[in-house]
């Protein structure tokens, strides 16, 4: 059995319709169900909903081979595995947003409130700015309007949120898609499994294999 780890949520369903495009149908999955994992038609592939950011988790340790995860969540865990494909699916960006008007001053610490620390540290460092990272889990975009934070780091998908909460991208950090990972043991033990289900992805669609 090869186990497949899909983050819940926005990258789900897309991720889904690619493989039945080649083939890996899972006849008991709907959007709805509360269940957890399903077995395809075959009976040879599970596929196993955990949160987004723990698809890494799952794929380093090999409780799963193959994950399917946002740039962003590997960004921030960088997870052990090897990032095999840029599945070209979930596009966003990640970006610094502040209130509409928003001046930096010189001689205070940014406050940058994110769901992503270790991507927020690693840029701000890299810009030698000195920032203080707050980590929260959700609905970023409150903080800087609470006076919890000045600024934010966080994906920017259709910029729809930024936008009905006041608030603009200031600087662009980096792209972020989907990528297809894989388990370092796994691509050894099941290489031809593994390979197969790339191969496919890759011809089928406007996927590239990295
Ligand atoms: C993400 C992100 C933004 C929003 C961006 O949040 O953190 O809040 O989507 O999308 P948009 O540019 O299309 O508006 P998510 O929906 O994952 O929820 P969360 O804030 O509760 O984590």
């Amino acid at each position: 059995m090869l186990n497949i780890a899909l983050g819940k949520g926005r990258l789900a369903d897309i991720t889904l319709k690619k493989l039945e495009e080649i083939k890996i149908h899972f006849p008991e999955y709907t959007s709805k169900s509360r269940k957890l994992i399903f077995t395809d038609a075959m009976n040879s592939i599970k596929l196993v909903f955990v949160k987004a950011s723990d698809v890494g988790i799952y794929v380093e340790r090999g409780a799963c081979d193959i994950g399917v995860a946002g740039k962003d969540t590997i960004m921030e865990s960088m997870p052990d595995v090897y990032e095999m494909m840029d599945l070209k699916i979930g596009r966003c960006k990640f970006a610094v947003a502040a209130p509409v008007g928003f001046k930096k001053e010189s001689h205070k610490k940014i406050r940058v409130a994110t769901k992503y620390p270790n991507v927020a540290k690693n840029y701000f460092e890299r810009n030698g700015k000195p920032i203080e990272i707050i980590k929260i889990n959700g609905s970023v975009e409150l903080a800087p309007l609470m006076g919890l934070a000045d600024v934010i780091v966080d994906i920017v998908e259709t910029g729809t949120t930024l936008k009905e909460n006041g608030l603009v991208v200031i600087e662009e950090i980096s792209d972020v898609s989907a990528r297809l990972i894989v388990n370092k043991v796994s691509l050894k033990t099941k290489r031809t499994e593994i390979l197969g289900i790339i191969k496919a992805l890759s011809t089928s669609s406007e996927g590239d294999q990295l």
